[in-house]
């Protein structure tokens, strides 16, 4: 079949990278994809949310399936315009329609949803810009730090951790009345602050059965030791070390089956994964955030030990036949550090040559933002590669990827050197 992937991270790669593996694949495009997908597929100048114009390139290259990497087309309803479109309605599209990517679209969406269903989360209270009074009351009930969460798609930015209750007020009203993140705080979310280590789990999901995917956790903050601003990830590892398997059955049983049931009983059609952020709370696992998509740079080490071919796995959910699936899994770990353009997640320069790539050979090279601008390849996004290798153990890997990186270079580039210290 000819297949289509939207997105042009180090996530897509990696799905382009799977898919090209499978005999079930005929051609295979990415859109706008960068210069490692370039290197496996036909990257399409298309942007993610460009409705129309991903329509004419599905029509025009008979693509018979749709593999959605970001959340923004999802949240803005693409599966529904395919649904909708009487040449696009055959076409299968892995991800949710948009009520459903409301669980990731809306904070307090995903709150409503995990009371009903009972599934553990932390306690929480809703307020817009007629109620913020209460909100300040609310604040003065709980303890420090305060968790302040906008209730739309904020890039990642939206969640502020404080540790001052003067502060979470004054930011409170900058959120509400001010607008801080625009349209995205409209609505805040306070939330219970949760204690514990974060892990990710990650589901596949036809709308009737399900399949749990690898754990992986990821390394969020810019500096070494977990310091510094918050980033889109500067590394991953697969599996969680403290993932038991006691631990990984309370997931599966208090919150994969009764999200997967939720989604069932409140009639949410979804055929797609679902991201599902965790912290550990003692013994027990509380969710933290649903995504509607895979993480980056989690996919980067999550599909590389997924054994499985992939595109077998997309047409049984396409087709409702998830259940029939055995997904098999490689025992190896596997580790992920991303090199970034020195500055990020503040201002960063674009354009770089990258030189060194094609000398790797004991680690996988995905591309992000990176593309190729006459014959080589340079620069274009914060988060630039990330490296993944393979080992017996998490650091047998993570030495791997370090080994790799030495051949690596471009102007200004910065990655964390401690990615797994805390394993
Ligand atoms: P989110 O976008 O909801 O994943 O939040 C971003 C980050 O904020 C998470 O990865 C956590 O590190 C942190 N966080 C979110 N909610 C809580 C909470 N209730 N308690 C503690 N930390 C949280
Ligand atoms: N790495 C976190 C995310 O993809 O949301």
């Amino acid at each position: 079949m000819n297949i289509l992937v939207l997105g042009s991270g180090g996530r897509e790669h990696t799905f382009a990278w799977k898919i090209a593996q499978s005999s079930r694949c005929k051609n295979l495009f990415v859109a706008p994809g960068n210069s490692g997908t370039a290197t496996i597929a036909t990257n399409l100048k298309i942007g993610v949310t460009d409705f129309e114009a991903i329509k004419n390139a599905v029509v025009q290259n008979n693509i018979d399936l749709v593999v959605v990497g970001p959340e923004d087309p999802l949240v803005q309803g693409v599966h529904d315009f395919f649904l909708r479109d009487e040449e696009l309605k055959d076409v299968s599209v892995i991800g949710p329609q948009a009520a459903a990517a409301e669980l990731e679209g809306s904070k307090e969406f995903a709150k409503e949803f995990m009371m009903r269903h009972n599934i553990p989360t932390a306690a929480y209270e809703s307020f817009t810009k007629d109620n913020v009074e209460e909100g300040y009351r609310f604040l003065e009930t709980l303890m420090p730090p305060y968790v302040l969460k906008a209730d739309g798609l904020a890039a990642g930015k939206g969640v502020l951790i404080l540790n001052d209750l003067n502060e979470a007020k004054g930011e409170l009203k900058s959120m509400l009345v001010d607008s801080k993140f625009g349209e995205a705080s409209t609505k805040v979310v306070i939330e219970e602050f949760l204690d514990g280590i974060e892990l990710s789990c990650f589901v596949l999901t036809d709308g009737k059965d399900y399949k749990v995917l690898p754990t992986a956790k990821d390394y969020k903050r810019i500096g070494e030791g977990d310091t510094g601003l918050n980033t889109g990830g500067m590394g991953a590892v697969s599996p969680v070390p403290f993932a038991t398997k006691e631990f990984l059955d309370k997931i599966e049983n208090q919150i994969v089956k009764p999200t997967v049931e939720g989604l069932k009983k409140d009639n949410l059609p979804y055929v797609g994964f679902i991201f599902i952020g965790l912290i550990k709370v003692g013994d027990d696992p509380k969710v933290i955030e649903y995504n509607v998509r895979m993480g980056d740079p989690e996919t980067e080490v999550v599909l590389p030990r997924l054994k499985t071919d992939l595109v077998e796995v997309f047409e049984a959910m396409a087709n409702q036949t998830l259940s029939n699936v055995t997904i098999e899994i490689d025992e190896r770990a596997a580790t992920t550090i991303m090199l970034v353009s020195g500055g990020y997640p503040e201002a960063y320069e674009k354009g770089k040559t990258i030189t060194g790539v094609e000398t790797i050979k004991d680690s996988i090279v995905f591309h992000a933002g990176a593309i190729e601008d006459d014959g080589k390849v340079v620069t274009s996004g914060g988060r630039v590669m990330a490296i993944t290798s393979y080992g017996k153990t998490h650091q047998e890997a993570i030495k791997k990827s370090y080994q790799s990186i030495e051949n690596l270079h471009f102007d200004k580039m910065y990655y964390r050197k401690d990615i797994g210290f805390d394993l």
